[in-house]
């Protein structure tokens, strides 16, 4: 089976997670700003890789607007995030990138990345301290705030191989999705 993935990384967890899956399941990367010089008619998988901005997954629009071409092959989008891993998580950003239609013929995987504000870019870091002020702001913060406000204030890194195994056990199924 021939698989690509298209990544659009800023800060380098999405691109570590295409890297390590494309290992796992011996297929190929592209980074999002070349996907205009690929074609993805020879490839059984094609899988999208963004990272997760104010609850979107990006480039995912560039994703949607291929589907006409992938039918009959298996697609994977993969959202990475600086939220732990869950199944909360998971739903919103589905319901937020996804109409009910579309997730039924797409595969989507929530991936725990983190943050680094060291390689961010001056606008990212800017919208990244607005949330910090605005999360500090909250009179009374609920548990789930004051743990968000704290994990934020610095980088961190919370990606994991591990995450990727139930992504493989979707690759390996031959049944369609
Ligand atoms: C402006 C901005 C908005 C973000 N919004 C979210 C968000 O809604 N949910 C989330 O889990 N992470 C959010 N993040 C964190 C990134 O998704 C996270 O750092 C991710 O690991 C970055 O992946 P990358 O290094 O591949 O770009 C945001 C980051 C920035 C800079």
């Amino acid at each position: 089976m021939k698989a690509i993935i298209i990544y659009n990384s800023k800060t380098g967890f999405t691109e570590r997670y295409a890297g390590w899956l494309a290992k796992r399941l011996n297929g190929e990367t592209v980074r999002y700003r070349d996907r205009n010089k690929m074609d993805l008619i020879g490839y059984d998988t094609v899988i999208y890789a963004g990272s997760v901005h104010a609850g979107f997954v990006t480039g995912l629009k560039w994703f949607k607007k291929q589907l006409p071409l992938l039918e009959g092959k298996k697609k994977i989008v993969l959202a990475v995030g600086a939220m732990p891993a869950g199944e909360e998580i998971a739903a919103n950003v589905a319901s937020a990138n996804f109409t009910q239609e579309e997730m039924g013929d797409i595969r989507l995987f929530y991936l725990p990345g983190g943050l680094c504000y060291e390689k961010m870019g001056t606008l990212d870091r800017f919208f990244m301290k607005l949330f910090r002020k605005m999360l500090a702001s909250r009179k009374n913060p609920s548990a789930e705030e004051a743990e968000t406000a704290k994990a934020i204030s610095h980088s961190y890194d919370i990606a994991d191989r591990a995450y990727l195994d139930p992504v493989m056990d979707a690759f390996m199924q031959s049944a369609d999705f």
